[in-house]
């Protein structure tokens, strides 16, 4: 019978598979989002994901047979990337580590051969010149002594040099520049990214070589890419900051060797990322007493408690509309923030020009930050400055109420840890929230009970 070439269609924000176009992507609800690839089941079968187990491993072995032994990992040489990664990269893994351009992705992943003495790398550069990684690497400093570069685009040719290497590392960057002959699109597009990802996937896994390759996501997180390719590799690390800004999160969004609720925060300086192993003592304020408007917020950004500081400025509108700007915050939920504020706390904003602003570039999602962003901008508009030894965990309700927030303990020991003398916390969180050392717990109910309690001298 005549095979025919079919088309499928897949959803370039989610990676979602289609056998027809749609307008809207039925699984993520996004439109225009779908793009054609033709779809090659020959192909697919011969090397595809399901070939990524060798044959010998393709029948059923009772659980009690398979040996229980812990992944033996590989500890890379940055504390924090190690850390990110579960304690080191497991061998004949697939990572991940996507970002927006221009982010540091291929900064990072020259550090780590050039931090590792010793370590056997092929870095396979489908961006750069071999001269251009060469003075990235003159910059960077470090060791380079196993460290070698192959500047190639075509998969075929990157997979028989890593066969006769078998290097103890490998990094591809960047799977949008990779292309596999055996899949006719061009470089970059769905089929290409989802080949290559599963070619490497494969040679990971028959040769045990740990696969670090690099994705660009555009700043919505889209283009065809790193959404569809989750579902290939072990781990996603998402690299991600301000791009001015010098620091920069990574963070895991998928770990099929450790924990995806870990966080690393690097800073970005003129010789290559520096590991910042203490956040909080950076994000938190670097000038003395006596400014208002700030605030400082015991967050908990993964699994690790982070003290933040948030700077709100209120001033007159000096146009007819007021103003309302969010730098890393939700400006709805400032929005929504200020007019609890309004309307439980009789505060009048409504004419005012309000700017929020997360310390150190951070994007902020923790409801927690709330009761932080209300002091700031209370601080700001009474021109009243906070104490420098305070700090704040609470979600503001809509009723003004403050309502408690999970692992509030673990918020409290940090702050105290780093020298605060008082934390505010919900009046209805647990009796376990209590303080510990030197650091007094002060539980509130509401805005009008912390305006009382905390601007009370005014
Ligand atoms: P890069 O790693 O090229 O980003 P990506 O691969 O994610 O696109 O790095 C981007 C930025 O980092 C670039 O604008 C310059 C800056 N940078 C430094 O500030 N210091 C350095 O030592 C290096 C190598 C880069
Ligand atoms: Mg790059």
């Amino acid at each position: 019978m005549a095979t025919k070439t079919k088309s499928v269609w897949y959803c370039t924000a989610c990676g979602n598979e289609s056998s027809k176009w749609m307008g809207q992507c039925p699984a993520c609800k996004e439109w225009n989002t779908m793009v054609e690839a033709p779809s090659e089941p020959r192909y697919v079968k011969a090397s595809g994901i399901g070939a990524a187990v060798s044959g010998a491993e393709r029948k059923p072995r009772h659980l009690k047979e398979i040996d229980s032994a812990t992944e033996a990992r590989r500890p890379l040489g940055m504390e924090e990337f190690n850390r990110i990664l579960g304690g080191g990269i497991v061998p004949g893994s697939l990572v991940l580590i996507a970002g927006e351009p221009g982010i540091g992705k291929s900064t990072l992943s020259l550090q780590i051969p050039l931090l590792c003495p010793g370590l056997r790398t092929l870095y396979v550069t489908g961006e750069e010149s071999a001269r251009q990684v060469k003075m990235r690497a003159d910059r960077l400093g470090g060791d380079d002594a196993g460290c070698f570069i192959f500047p190639e685009t075509h998969m075929e040719s990157v997979i028989a040099q890593a066969q006769q290497m078998l290097p103890d590392l490998m990094i591809v960057d960047s799977v949008q520049t990779m292309y596999t002959q055996t899949v006719d699109s061009a470089a970059g597009s769905v089929s290409q990214i989802k080949e290559v990802a599963a070619l490497l996937l494969r040679f990971a896994k028959e040769s045990g070589v740990p696969v670090i390759l690099i994705g660009h996501i555009t700043k919505d997180g889209y283009i065809a890419g790193p959404k569809i390719l989750e579902h290939i590799v072990d781990v996603v690390l998402q690299f991600e900051g301000e791009n001015k800004g010098q620091y920069r999160i990574l963070r895991s969004i998928k770990n099929r060797f450790g924990s995806t609720s870990e966080l690393s925060v690097f800073e970005m300086t003129g010789s290559g990322l520096r590991e910042v192993s203490n956040p909080s003592e950076l994000l938190v304020p670097m000038h003395g007493e006596g400014l208002s408007g700030t605030a400082i917020c015991a967050l908990l950004d993964g699994a690790r408690p982070l003290l933040l500081e948030v700077q709100a400025l209120v001033s007159s509108a000096v146009y007819g509309t007021a103003q309302r700007t969010a730098t890393g915050f939700d400006v709805r939920r400032l929005n929504m923030l200020l007019a609890v504020l309004e309307k439980r706390a009789g505060f009048h904003l409504s004419a005012k020009d309000v700017f929020l602003n997360m310390a150190g570039g951070m994007k902020v999602t923790d409801p927690a930050c709330d009761l932080a962003v209300v002091v700031s901008v209370l601080s700001s508009n009474f021109d009243y400055p906070i104490p420098s030894d305070i700090c704040f965990a609470g979600e503001v309700g809509l009723s003004g109420e403050i309502r408690p927030v999970p692992q509030v303990e673990r918020r409290i020991s940090e702050a105290g840890r780093l020298g605060f003398k008082q934390i505010y916390i919900s009046s209805f969180s647990g009796e376990q929230a209590v303080g510990t050392g030197d650091i007094r717990v002060i539980k509130v109910e509401d805005v009008p009970a912390l305006v009382r309690k905390l601007f009370a001298k005014r």
